[in-house]
């Protein structure tokens, strides 16, 4: 695809984010703050959706995994033993000609010098070290004996919680602990939509080790990782895993991945699948001074657990999942003519909304009461949304649109008015495929339940 159609179609999916309610761009009506975004009405949805099945398959279904939901602002002990305070930052380079802020990567180099991406100019500051960390006081004092920060990455809330949460759920190596939630970076330049946000929230699990168990683990989690992408609907050949070279790994790291998708604006990371060794317990234990050892009731050793940590953003994968379902097809119209028609192919697993019940008509007083009935048999299962308004198939292209899986219709059938045997019986139609069945009503639930887990 060229870069041409490419850039159209982030556009369109940045202009159908808003206009159906997935994505709009923060403090809007006072122009908007760079970097910040609110999730519509859809968008939480969708949201919400990702987070419970990150939930279901990383704490839920397994016996080694246990949540946490930390704090944002912790004491600045913790930055500082994390090397957070000193070196999460990223070089940023000031165009003296066209004023603009860069990140030093940023910078354009065709061969004749770096150059500003906005005004092509050369008079370029030197790159300088730009904290990452949005900095506040707490308490009524604002000096230095009160900062801290709003924390950059959930980890931190799990390395320093780790003996509580050992000593109440009693796990054995190898265990993890994970947490979904939010963090905030001041990055020197937001952009790609919410891809790079100063707001974002992240689905985190460190998983605790022995130190001869960390490399193979990696690999797990690894695959872990790129299933769990497969079963929310990414296509496994948008997928693409980057192994980390030694130069840009964190010096404590024995290995990293970056998993990555191919966005319409390129190439980009999704999650990070980094072998940590025992560096970040290690700091926490030499900072507080308070043990963080594990007890090998086997061996009677004491030692620092090593871990594995697979970290993924929200906001990206949503943003995947958006640009991953997008597309767009021809279909006919009430008339037989076809016409494009915009799909989001959501899996039904993450669809905003699962199931859409329409009556056939908005004035016929049986259908409507049929349809309601059929609303409030699903709605303790699943999400479901009812419209009564317009042609049907205007109906059908609007859930199309916003990429609800199921569509279900009550007609004269339904009232079993020529067919008796048809009597409380409805069609079901498929979002992808268009195709319409016959299904019994009490059948629905355990129908569409199946599909959509
Ligand atoms: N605890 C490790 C850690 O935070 P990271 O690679 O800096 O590692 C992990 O972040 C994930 O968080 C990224 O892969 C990305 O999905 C998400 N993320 C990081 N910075 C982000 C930003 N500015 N906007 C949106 N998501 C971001």
């Amino acid at each position: 695809m060229s870069t041409v159609t490419d850039a159209q179609r982030m556009e369109k999916i940045v202009s159908l984010c808003k206009r159906r309610g997935l994505i709009f761009q923060s403090s809007e009506i006072y122009g908007g703050l760079n970097g910040l975004w609110d999730y519509g009405p859809l968008g939480v949805e969708l949201k919400r959706n990702l987070k419970n099945y990150w939930w279901r398959v990383m704490v839920h279904e397994r016996d080694d995994v246990v949540g946490l939901d930390g704090s944002i602002l912790m004491n600045r002990a913790v930055w500082k033993a994390s090397g957070h305070e000193d070196t999460f930052s990223d070089p940023m380079v000031d165009c003296r000609s066209c004023k603009a802020r860069l990140r030093a990567d940023q910078l354009i180099d065709k061969g004749k010098g770096r150059q500003c991406p906005n005004c092509g100019g050369k008079d370029l500051t030197e790159p300088r070290a730009f904290n990452l960390m949005f900095k506040t006081y707490v308490g009524a004092t604002e000096d230095e004996s009160s900062v801290t920060y709003l924390r950059p990455e959930t980890a931190q809330a799990i390395f320093v919680q780790f003996k509580n949460v050992l000593e109440v759920s009693r796990k054995k190596l190898p265990f993890g602990i994970a947490q979904i939630g939010k963090a905030f970076r001041n990055e020197i330049n937001p952009r790609n939509f919410t891809f790079r946000s100063r707001e974002f929230e992240q689905m985190e699990l460190e998983y605790f080790c022995r130190a001869e168990e960390g490399m193979k683990l990696l690999e797990y989690w690894k695959d872990e990782r790129l299933k769990f992408y497969e079963n929310i609907g990414i296509a496994r050949d948008k997928l693409h895993v980057l192994t980390v070279p030694d130069e840009e790994r964190a010096f404590y790291s024995k290995g990293t991945y970056d998993i990555e998708y191919d966005f319409p604006f390129g190439r980009q990371e999704l999650e990070g699948v980094a072998y940590r060794t025992d560096y970040d317990l290690s700091q926490h234990q030499k900072a507080s001074g308070k043990s963080l050892e594990y007890f090998d009731e086997e061996t009677k050793q004491k030692f620092i657990p090593h871990v594995v940590e697979p970290s993924a953003g929200v906001d990206r994968t949503v943003l995947a999942l958006i640009c991953e379902a997008y597309s767009e097809d021809q279909a006919p119209d009430e008339k037989g003519k076809m016409e494009t028609r915009l799909v989001l192919r959501f899996h039904p697993r993450i669809a905003p909304i699962k199931c859409a019940v329409f009556p056939l008509l908005k004035n016929k007083e049986q259908l409507v009461a049929k349809a309601k009935e059929i609303v409030d048999l699903l709605r303790p299962q699943m999400f479901v949304f009812y419209d009564e308004s317009g042609a049907i198939g205007r109906r059908y292209r609007r859930q199309d649109e916003i990429g609800t899986p199921f569509g279900i219709t009550v007609d004269f059938e339904t009232l079993g008015e020529k067919d008796s045997t048809l009597r409380d019986t409805v069609t079901l139609r498929e979002r992808d495929s268009m195709k319409q069945e016959r299904v019994a009503i009490k059948d629905l639930p355990d129908i569409l339940v199946s599909r959509i887990r």
